[in-house]
């Protein structure tokens, strides 16, 4: 009897496991899938360059579509369909590893390692809890070649999430006195 018990509490334990399991599963679906634009090269507007402030080893550039700039511009804000693609750089290092800094104090870009894309459309934060809510965004990390990573986002969402009076961004002055 008491190991029939056992046994059963083994096996509700079990299945709690899969139904947790099957519970991030099911926010991994919910988590939209953006599609990296191709000609955001040359269509998009490049408003910011320079040392990343979270990592040591890495420089990054950051481009605007069209809405996102306008908006930036008007009011301060980013509309819906706003999108801002980042890329992400490998920098020198010397032969000990160190990162090396030029004549003027900066990182060197040396290639590029990841593209980061940011998405704003309506009724984007509704599944998710109010500590992980961004005014909308939804996060996508992208190899150099375009390839979706898969990565989890919930780490560019708690990141982000305390910008509330920039819009969710960390370079919204820059977008706003772009050319
Ligand atoms: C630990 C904090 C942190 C995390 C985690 C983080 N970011 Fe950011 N993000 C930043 C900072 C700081 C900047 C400004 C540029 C810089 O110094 O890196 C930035 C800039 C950006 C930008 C350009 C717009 C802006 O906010 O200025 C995009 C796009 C972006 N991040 C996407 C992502 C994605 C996608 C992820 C997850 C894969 C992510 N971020 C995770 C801190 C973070």
């Amino acid at each position: 009897m008491t190991l029939r018990r056992s046994m059963m509490a083994v096996s509700i334990a079990a299945s709690m496991l899969v139904g947790a399991l099957a519970g991030v599963e099911v926010l991994a679906q919910e988590d939209r899938v953006l599609t990296l634009p191709e000609d955001y090269r040359t269509s998009f507007t490049r408003y910011y360059s320079g040392d990343r402030v979270f990592n040591e080893d890495q420089a990054i550039t950051i481009y605007a579509n069209a809405i996102a700039r306008d908006g930036a511009q008007k009011d301060g804000t980013l509309p819906f369909g706003s999108v801002l693609i980042a890329e992400l750089h490998t920098v020198e290092t010397d032969a000990d590893g160190a990162i090396v800094e030029s004549a003027v104090g900066r990182r060197i870009p040396t290639g590029l390692k990841a593209i980061a894309v940011m998405e704003r459309q309506a009724g984007w934060d509704e599944q998710y809890p109010d500590d992980l809510k961004v005014g909308d965004w939804e996060f996508e990390l992208f190899s150099a070649a375009g390839e979706n990573l898969g990565k989890d986002m919930t780490a560019c969402r708690e990141c982000h999430h305390p910008l509330t009076d920039s819009e969710f961004i960390f370079t919204l002055e820059h977008l706003a006195a772009a050319n």
